[in-house]
């Protein structure tokens, strides 16, 4: 059949939008539920402390905290590793986010970028080996786009190192290393409740954040960092005895989830199980219709990695020289001229080519500080990363679908190999 870009048929004739809806009524009921109790403001108990619990029985880990943001839950993970002033911390360029770090940034603490695994673009362990200094304190990998990093290998290098793990993952609910749940694997790990389902983050709360532990002393360092006035339940009092010293005053941050959000996280978290699993499945069921053709593949994971890219969708990579050097940009029109809705994009921004290390900002740090906490930012180039900045050029992004319309699968796999059998002709 000639390409729809040609003339012909489409090979999309199913509707390619999400079919699963949120549950707004449950949302409003566990809304309106708080306004009339007039729980609006608290941590500790109530509400924010049952999601918490709700949370901590979902990954299996020992403690929960809940947060404004993700990245305050970052933060406060940064402080509680003990990261300051002339360490360094080692996070992905590709696949990475200033949010992520920005609260280790604040600390005086220095980035070091390390490159992507060029097969599952997160980042690479042999790399961050590389990098390791005596000045390493934490390192920080993403579990980007809900796909896992090298658990065994990144543990590998904290336990050899005497490095604390703090992994970002903010889009990684649900996702599992060798059967275990992110949040209950390393030393800490941060999710993201920002947006609303679907396609944002897999627990939504409008707003929000999550900070999972299975070290008494790295909860309580984490709590005293973001709870100001955090009501501590009873039986689970602040052992560390200058922690508890510091009662209700804790540092000064108060970066309590607020309730309203935590009511629509607990109803998302209801269903996250479900949507990861059928998102899962029509992803693969996509994978097997597309396997073994040239020149575009699914990004891979680690054999002990499940994922699901719930935010941000899918991930392909493209090999344009397998197809003629057809473009990506062209590759990916004749797609969505089938009703395929493939983009050519890799990732919005590489963290070394950020403007606060690659130029001078006057006047940004305030007077005289050459940046946040008083300590220089290093310096970044083009150039600086050459697997990540030849790598975003060659990746494809894809909604996934949760539940898709009748045949959409099916449909999409058809497209796909359509365009590719028939590459000759968009050359
Ligand atoms: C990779 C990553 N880390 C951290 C965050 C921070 O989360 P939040 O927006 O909840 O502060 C985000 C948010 O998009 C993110 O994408």
């Amino acid at each position: 059949m000639e390409l729809a870009i040609r003339g012909g048929a489409k090979a999309v004739t199913a509707d390619a939008s999400e079919q699963w809806k949120r549950p707004v009524d449950e949302e409003k009921k566990a809304v309106c539920e708080l306004i009339d109790r007039g729980f609006l403001s608290g941590a500790g108990h109530g509400p924010p402390k049952e999601f918490e619990d709700e949370f901590r029985e979902y990954i299996g880990c020992k403690y929960v905290l809940s947060t404004s943001h993700g990245h305050t839950a970052l933060a406060s993970a940064f402080f509680a590793a003990g990261l300051g002033a002339g360490d360094e911390f080692i996070h992905p360029t590709l696949g990475g986010y200033i949010g992520s770090y920005a609260g280790a940034l604040h600390m005086g603490a220095t980035p070091v970028f390390c490159e992507p695994d060029p097969k599952t673009l997160l980042a690479d362990p042999q790399d961050i080996a590389k990098r390791i200094t005596p000045k390493t304190r934490v390192l920080a990998p993403v579990h980007y786009n809900g796909r896992v990093c090298d658990m065994d290998a990144l543990l590998g290098l904290c336990e050899k190192h005497d490095l604390v793990l703090v992994e970002d993952a903010a889009h990684a609910h649900g996702c599992e290393w060798d059967g275990v749940k992110i949040g209950n694997l390393g030393h800490i790990a941060c999710f993201s409740m920002q947006g609303i389902d679907p396609g944002n983050k897999p627990v939504t709360a409008g707003e929000g954040g999550i900070l999972c532990t299975n070290d008494r002393e790295l909860y309580e360092r984490a709590l005293v960092y973001c709870h100001l006035h955090r009501k501590i339940p009873e039986g689970d009092e602040l052992q560390n005895p200058v922690y508890a010293k510091l009662e209700a005053q804790f540092l000064g941050w108060k970066w309590r989830a607020h309730p309203l959000g935590i009511a629509v996280a607990r109803v998302s978290l209801k269903s996250l199980q479900a949507r990861f699993d059928n998102y899962v499945a029509n992803r693969e069921q996509l994978r097997e219709k597309i396997a073994g053709l040239p020149g575009i593949e699914f990004v891979h994971t680690y054999p002990k990695a499940k994922g699901a890219e719930l935010y941000q969708g899918m991930k392909l990579l493209y090999d344009a020289e397998a197809l003629g050097r057809l473009s990506r940009e062209r590759f990916c029109e004749a797609l969505q001229a089938e009703g395929v809705p493939m983009q050519p994009s890799g990732f919005r921004d590489m963290e070394h080519l950020r403007s606060i290390f690659t130029e001078d900002m006057p006047g940004l740090w305030g007077k005289g500080h050459p940046g946040p906490a008083n300590i220089p930012l290093p310096r970044y180039k083009k150039g600086d990363y050459p697997i990540a900045e030849t790598l975003n050029d060659t990746i494809l992004s894809m909604v996934g679908w949760i539940q898709a319309a009748d045949g959409l699968i099916e449909q999409v796999g058809d497209g796909i190999r359509k365009v590719v059998e028939q590459h000759k002709k968009l050359l």
